[in-house]
């Protein structure tokens, strides 16, 4: 019997190289796994077997069943893949001389800023949290120092969901939960997607991106708040930037300014990109508001801390050029992709 087994799998060796189609493959499976086929006459002779050979017998016989039925699969997958192969070869509707379309895409320009902001921002030991899409009217507004009677509330055209939540309108909507989680001592940068309901224009979006930091400590100072974006600026557009603070208005912080820098393209001279004043808006920011620390839990007597909120959309189209904010969200890859290197 060992010799008849030996045998079986030398002949389906044969029989499978010879096989030419996936009809072949299903004449050898009735031949050999079949009701009147190979395996089950085995089996029938295994039952006269003597008792003490049974067992080699009866692993010899699985392991030529495993064997066969392996390669049973192999041979059907391969003359599968070889008609559909050939079906293609012939049809006529594919032309196989058209060059390979190599176009890869590229990182949006956006990505590309915040990638470069966040770079700088780490090199000074900070660190990158995320924030939620949908917020709590507390995070959004409450335990920033907006209450409800807050005449800041009016200033941001809010989506409003159903259950009392909303689309967050800044990434402010994360401190209160970011200074719980890294408080009191912390240097936190935290950026995200914020949505208005705004009437849109060439430089109003109603999804828009902001870049959020927190810095909390002992004796910050403001002048620690133009180091930090200074460096910033300096690591994005890799040369010397001044700022200047002019004087803001914004519940979470006291007191609050509007930061200008000079502008990166004309290096402060004047041209279309900066109204040929010389100077770009660049983000809103203050030393954080003693109410808002501590809504936090921090003690507010020990520890003091600056906050910026920047609307890096801005940015991104004076790198790009782009005079039109809503085509950073148009999706339009041929535009886009353009910048992948060149910013
Ligand atoms: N959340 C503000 C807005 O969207 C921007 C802002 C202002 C953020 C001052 C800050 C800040 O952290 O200190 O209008």
């Amino acid at each position: 019997m060992k010799q008849k087994i030996e045998n079986l799998l030398k002949q389906f060796e044969t029989k499978k190289e010879a096989a030419k189609t996936i009809a072949d493959a299903e004449a050898i499976r009735l031949e050999f796994m079949g009701k009147k086929g190979y395996i089950n006459e085995l089996m029938a002779e295994f039952r006269n077997v003597a008792p003490e050979n049974k067992k080699e017998m009866g692993m010899l016989i699985n392991s030529l069943k495993t064997s066969i039925e392996t390669g049973l699969g192999e041979l059907i997958q391969a003359k599968k893949d070889e008609e559909l192969e050939n079906q293609l070869k012939n049809d006529k509707r594919i032309d196989y001389t058209l060059p390979v379309n190599q176009t890869i895409g590229a990182l949006h320009p956006r990505t590309i800023l915040q990638k470069q902001i966040i770079d700088a921002f780490v090199s000074m030991g900070f660190t990158i949290e995320d924030g939620n899409e949908i917020e709590t009217e507390y995070n959004n507004f409450d335990s920033v120092n907006v209450p409800e009677s807050h005449p800041a509330r009016d200033m941001q055209d809010t989506f409003w969901l159903d259950n009392g939540e909303v689309l967050k309108t800044q990434t402010s909507a994360a401190q209160n939960r970011i200074l719980k989680t890294h408080g009191p001592i912390c240097r936190v940068l935290f950026p995200g997607r914020c949505f208005r309901n705004e009437e849109l224009d060439a430089t109003h979006e109603n999804t828009f991106f902001q870049i959020e930091g927190v810095v909390v400590d002992k004796n910050v100072s403001v002048s620690n708040l133009i180091y930090f974006m200074k460096e910033m600026l300096k690591g994005v557009f890799k040369k010397d930037v001044n700022v200047r603070l002019r004087p803001g208005f914004f519940p979470f912080t006291e007191p609050s300014f509007e930061l200008d820098t000079t502008c990166p393209l004309c290096g402060g001279k004047g041209c279309s990109a900066c109204s040929h004043t010389g100077w770009i808006e660049l983000c809103p920011c203050g030393m954080i508001h003693p109410n808002v620390l501590k809504e936090a839990g921090i003690d507010s007597k020990e520890y003091n801390g600056f906050a910026f909120g920047l609307g890096f959309d801005r940015l991104v189209m004076i790198k790009t050029g782009l005079d039109d904010i809503r085509r950073l969200n148009g999706g339009n890859v041929k535009l886009l992709s353009q910048f992948g290197t060149k910013i």
